[in-house]
């Protein structure tokens, strides 16, 4: 098991790249069941849950390849297996995504229940909601979901697709790889409007679907016969680069992240300017610069597109220990979102949780010491205060990092900072 040692204590300079976007990439990757022949995808990052996700194309028939780095060329043929199992879905919940297309293409879907992890209980009753609306039959028995669609295929139909929680990104996911095939128009009604839907719809259209409205609350798709692959890029990572923004404004730091979509991330950049975080915004790139006077504590409250993203929480969070004044952060997405808050503690944060809030009182003054990551955006947090903590910190279980981050200690090396990768010898 590895860790990141870091040596805080230093302002990060310099420019680097964002990478392609895994919660872009993830559903992409279940759309390339449906066309007839090989899709190619351009700027995949190399990260486990790609990985997880081609395996489990591959267990389903198709082929995959991988033509240079970052290239994949996926084909999968009309007939195959139609299970994804308990296995692969308990390790990445992003699988039930194969649950569409299945029952688009082949007519039925076993897929194992995700269960839930440690940011939240995270069912998918809306996407079970959303396939039933175009007509499959759906049960669950054993923890396994076992969908049929109903002779003819499936039908077009209308779905409200929200929950108390607000939309869900890959629930509408689901539901427009169900639909593109589908007998008739479908409306997908409070469908999820973050980005990584808006590339779903250019890529499905690409291979001749028909999507409208992706990106606003109401998605139309009128079913056509069959898809052809094609060759398509996955956008950039706008959470990687949030990421890289906020540990460069954490450490008072300049930094620069080219090949990125400054539109993507307004909300933080309007957070930037109410807390008096300087920056600059460019064609395809964002900067943050040095603050003379520290920033300001702001409240916030982390919601659906456009709003701040959930995902974003807990880099944010670790940002406010160093600015003036109390920041309240809420998660209306995924109330419980807050493992992040006891680690960033031992740093020497003083953050103190109240239900679905978080209180942090700043600045603070960070010193280094063993931290334990627990989920994906919390290890982000973990390293962002490493780097800001006076001395040597340790964040060990970094494979939860290496889940959504491709190589973040290189990046990180390039704008100046002290993270070196080493084997956890401690057990942890
Ligand atoms: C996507 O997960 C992202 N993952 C998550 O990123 C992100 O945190 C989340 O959207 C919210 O933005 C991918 O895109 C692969 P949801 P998703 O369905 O689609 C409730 C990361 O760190 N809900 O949008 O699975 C649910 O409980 C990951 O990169 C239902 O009630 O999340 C939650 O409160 C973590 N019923 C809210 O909706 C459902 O059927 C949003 O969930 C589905 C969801």
């Amino acid at each position: 098991m590895d860790c990141f040692r870091i040596e805080g204590g230093r302002a990060l300079h310099g420019t680097v790249r964002a990478a392609g976007s895994k919660n872009a990439a993830l559903p992409l990757l279940a759309a390339t069941l449906l066309p007839v022949g090989s899709s190619r995808l351009r700027g995949v990052p190399q990260l486990r849950d790609l990985l997880s996700m081609r395996d489990l194309l591959v267990d389903l028939g198709a082929t995959a390849s991988q033509a240079e780095e970052g290239v994949w060329e996926i084909s999968c043929p009309t007939e195959g297996p139609t299970e994804a199992p308990y296995e692969v879905v308990r390790k990445m919940r992003a699988s039930v995504a194969v649950l569409g297309p299945l029952l688009a293409r082949r007519g039925r879907a076993r897929v194992s229940l995700p269960g839930g992890c440690v940011i939240g209980v995270r069912p998918i009753d809306l996407h079970l909601k959303g396939l039933a609306a175009l007509g499959a039959e759906i049960r669950v028995e054993h923890g396994t979901v076992v969908a049929e669609a109903p002779p003819g295929g499936l039908r077009g139909g209308q779905v409200y697709l929200a929950s108390r929680w607000g939309s869900t990104v890959l629930g509408t996911a689901n539901v427009m790889l169900a639909a593109v095939l589908a007998r008739g128009t479908t409306v997908i009604d409070a469908a999820a409007q973050e980005p990584e839907i808006l590339a779903l719809a250019d890529f499905l259209n690409s291979c001749g679907a028909q999507v409208y409205g992706a990106g606003g609350p109401r998605i139309v798709i009128d079913g056509v016969d069959e898809l052809k692959g094609v060759d398509a890029w996955v956008p950039a990572d706008r959470i990687e680069v949030g990421t890289l923004l906020l540990a460069g404004a954490a450490t008072c730091g300049d930094v620069t992240v080219e090949g990125c979509a400054p539109e993507e991330l307004t909300v933080l950049l309007d957070l930037f300017t109410q807390s008096g975080v300087p920056f600059e915004a460019g064609e395809g790139h964002l900067r943050v610069m040095p603050w003379t006077d520290r920033p300001r504590a702001l409240d916030i409250s982390c919601r659906p597109y456009p709003g701040l993203p959930t995902d974003l929480q807990a880099q944010w969070m670790a940002f406010c220990t160093q600015a003036e004044g109390l920041a309240m952060i809420t998660d209306t997405v995924y109330p419980d979102r807050f493992m992040h808050v006891a680690e960033l503690n031992r740093l020497g944060a003083h953050i103190r949780r109240e239900g679905g809030t978080a209180l942090v009182v700043g600045p603070t003054q960070l010193s280094g010491a063993p931290v334990l990551a627990s989920d994906l955006r919390a290890s982000a947090a973990l390293v962002i205060a490493g780097l800001v903590a006076e001395g040597v910190t340790e964040v060990r279980r970094v494979y939860h990092l290496d889940r959504g981050y491709e190589r973040l200690e290189d990046k990180l090396e390039l704008l100046g900072g002290v993270v070196r990768r080493e084997l956890d010898e401690s057990g942890a």
